[in-house]
């Protein structure tokens, strides 16, 4: 059988993963299939060569964990620069945040031409390569170039804009050809595989050769969509675990008869949180009864905090929680409950068992996972309701959560209300719904789908 080597930036043990959809899903895979994990240590060497980095190894339960240090130039390049400060705003259609003038693309070629350098002698003939998400999409063309012949995929855990949102990246016609190098690529829905299939074709010339396979600079490429899901089964257990019930049974008691709305994300501008406070804020101001009743809890996970835009987010945010405590708030009462740390992940399913309104209202997001798991950690019998955002790629499936524009603060408050109000039936009839559907596409059948249409591809 084949190894399964996975590639992606962020790379963590197995056995105990930090936020972040990426490592999450992988996590889960690896501890399923085992295999090699490359990728980036999370070191940074103050002073150190560009280009170079060493590498360790070390067995994490099933896998292999390879990681490479990145030396401080080329971690603010790569890393902070081309891959964070340009693809992800562009990707996430924020065209206004993207830096596009400060040369990083040089350390963004340099980085992925070492990751290529330091994993070739690692792999086998039989091998199986996955590739993950933007920092590393021309990871398998400097592969090919130094005579790597294994199947090689990517996975796209981001959006793709549509072609002319795409087009304003200077490097975009590099990227494109550079994807061509993979034998499938997949993204999270059907709607970043159509703005691919219109790049490809309107800016690229490449001829469709069916509705999945792309003929361009002399390769043939297939692209699909595989939505990214949760490991079900393991996050019902964690659900069930001692930390969970803990967790659940102290935020019930602190809150007693107080409605919770519950929002938890990476301190990301993706995410919408200040469009889901200033959308809590108009629920007080329109629906005076949620005043001592509700309380909004907001955990935002530091994420990226040495890129400016993340600062921003992160200082509008305090000011506004801060704005509405002191509005609205009592002496026996904060509507707004603002952590600004991350959360252990065993008990998280606690807190959303706990409350009857979860959040989940990104601007943009591929996908968005705390969906997914707010769901599964519901009590079947009096279920929590879901208020999604219709711009997350979980809303692709999600049909019966509550679907919202983030951009309507007048029109998400009230759907709150109306979320708040839910009766019993309706709630258990959505939910039991919105759980099929998520045992459906898990992350095993996600990894499944995913390398059994790349062993299928190409050949
Ligand atoms: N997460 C966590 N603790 C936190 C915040 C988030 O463990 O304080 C986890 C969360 O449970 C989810 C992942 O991080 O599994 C976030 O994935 P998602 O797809 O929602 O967003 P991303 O961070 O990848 O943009
Ligand atoms: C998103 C990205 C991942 C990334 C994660 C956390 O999920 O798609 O590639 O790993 O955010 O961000 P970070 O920059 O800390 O790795």
């Amino acid at each position: 059988m084949s190894r399964l080597v996975v590639v992606s930036n962020r790379v963590a043990d197995p056995r105990k993963v930090a936020a972040g959809g990426l490592a999450v899903a992988l996590a889960e895979t690896l501890n399923e299939t085992g295999g090699l994990w490359f990728g980036w240590s999370g070191n940074i060497v103050e002073g150190g060569t560009p280009g170079e980095g060493e590498l360790h190894t070390q067995q994490a339960g099933p896998a292999t964990l390879a990681t490479v240090d990145l030396s401080r130039e080329d971690h603010d390049s790569y890393y902070q620069g081309y891959s964070n400060g340009v693809l992800w705003p562009v990707f996430h259609y924020r065209v206004d945040l993207a830096d596009f003038d400060a040369g990083y693309i040089a350390g963004y070629r340099r980085v992925n031409q070492m990751f290529a350098r330091k994993l070739l002698p690692l792999l086998k003939d039989s091998d199986t390569i996955w590739v993950h998400d933007y920092h590393l999409i021309p990871l398998a063309a400097e592969l090919r170039a130094m005579g790597c012949r294994q199947k090689i995929g990517f996975f796209l855990h981001t959006p793709l804009p549509p072609p002319l949102l795409l087009a304003t990246i200077p490097q975009q016609d590099w990227l494109m050809r550079a994807l061509f190098a993979y034998d499938l690529v997949g993204f999270q829905s059907e709607v970043d595989l159509s703005h691919f299939a219109r790049y490809v074709e309107t800016e690229a010339g490449a001829q469709p050769l069916d509705r999945h396979r792309f003929r361009a600079f002399g390769s043939t490429l297939e692209a699909r969509a595989f939505p990214i899901g949760i490991d079900v089964d393991e996050f019902a257990a964690l659900t069930h675990a001692q930390e969970a019930r803990d967790t659940y049974a102290s935020t019930r008691e602190e809150y007693k008869r107080r409605r919770l709305l519950m929002g938890v994300d990476r301190l990301d501008y993706s995410k919408g949180i200040p469009h889901r406070v200033r959308a809590f804020r108009e629920l007080l101001a329109q629906y005076p009864e949620n005043r001592h009743s509700a309380t909004l809890i907001q955990i935002a996970s530091p994420s990226r905090e040495s890129v400016d835009a993340y600062a921003d987010i992160r200082r509008e945010l305090e000011h506004l929680c801060g704005s509405i405590n002191g509005d609205y708030g009592d002496l026996d009462w904060m509507p707004v409950r603002y952590i600004h740390r991350t959360i252990a992940r065993k008990r998280l399913p606690g807190l959303y068992r706990a409350t009857q309104v979860g959040l989940v209202t990104p601007l943009r997001d591929g996908m968005n996972l705390v969906a997914k798991e707010f769901i599964v950690a519901q009590d079947p019998a009096d279920p929590g309701v879901l208020v999604l955002s219709r711009f997350a790629g979980a809303a692709e499936r999600l049909k019966e959560a509550l679907l919202v524009n983030p951009y309507d603060t007048h029109g998400t408050a009230q759907v709150i209300q109306q979320a708040l109000q839910m009766p019993r039936e309706e709630r258990q009839q959505r939910h039991q719904k919105l759980l099929q559907r998520v045992r459906d596409e898990d992350v095993h059948w996600w990894r499944r789908s995913f390398l059994q249409a790349l062993a299928a591809a190409g050949g």
